[in-house]
């Protein structure tokens, strides 16, 4: 049941946040590639690449299938479009950042889904990374951790999650941040949706209390936020210098 805002009853609140920015930034734009590059928060192409060489240092050259969750207008899959290795699909919670990333990547054997829920609509064991990149700072500590399960359980052993994230330890993530009561404003008028910081010992403890190894940490700001690597136990690790091991 929808009102007159197209909000939903009970829907979850990342779901109306998102739709609420998104129809705000259409007001302030006409323009609707600018807006579809806004709702993921810009440079579009820039940070695209930026992921990807970091998919390519982690698992060179081999086919791999690849789990983008929060794809959003498809920054990454962008990027990603020209290598044939790479089998990908992208699920996101707003069909118009979804029909975007589709029709700006071209790639038809790729899967782009909406969704709706925190359960990824693919089989146990099929991916061997699951990227999560500015997603779990839009959600609660409780949504973080069900994706990290659904993570572990869609990734073949040895696979990849790799998710980034705002470190209230670091200068510059708090750089800016509004006080509480004016970032809830800015999420009732649509100009923002929630943002979560999560510590890196945070992060760390909620991925290997759900089965992860963690493998690697990146905070040199490459990325605008940090980043975790962490690894499903029981599989050939890939190292940067093309050798592997197993853990
Ligand atoms: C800041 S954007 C980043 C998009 C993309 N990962 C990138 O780096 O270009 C966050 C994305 O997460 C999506 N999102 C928010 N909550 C989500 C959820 N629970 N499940 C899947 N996607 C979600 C939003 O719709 C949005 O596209």
């Amino acid at each position: 049941m929808t009102d007159d805002k197209g909000m939903v009853a009970g829907e979850p609140h990342y779901i109306r946040e998102y739709r609420r920015m998104i129809s705000s930034l259409r007001k302030r734009s006409a323009n609707e590639e600018e807006v579809m590059e806004r709702a993921v928060g810009g440079a579009y192409e820039k940070t695209g690449a930026v992921q990807a060489a970091l998919i390519d240092e982690l698992i060179p050259e081999r086919p791999i299938h690849i789990i983008d969750v929060g794809c959003g207008s498809g920054r990454l899959a962008y990027a990603l479009r020209g290598q044939k290795r790479i089998a990908y699909s992208g699920f996101d919670i707003m069909a118009d950042l979804v029909e975007y990333a589709k029709s700006k990547c071209g790639r038809s054997d790729w899967r782009l889904e909406t969704i709706s829920t925190l359960q990824l609509p693919v089989p146990n064991a099929c991916a061997d990374m699951v990227v999560f990149m500015s997603v779990f700072t839009h959600l609660k500590p409780g949504e973080i951790k069900i994706y990290i399960k659904e993570a572990l359980r869609v990734l073949k052993p040895g696979g990849l999650v790799v998710a980034s994230y705002l470190d209230p330890n670091e200068p510059r993530h708090t750089k800016g941040w509004l006080p509480a009561p004016l970032q809830l404003l800015a999420r009732l008028l649509g100009r923002d949706v929630m943002l979560t910081r999560t510590s890196q010992k945070m992060l760390a403890e909620w991925l290997t209390d759900g089965g992860f190894v963690i493998e690697r940490a990146i905070d040199d700001g490459s990325f605008g936020q940090h980043v975790l690597i962490a690894s499903k136990s029981g599989g050939q690790i890939a190292t940067a210098d093309g050798s592997s091991y197993e853990n």
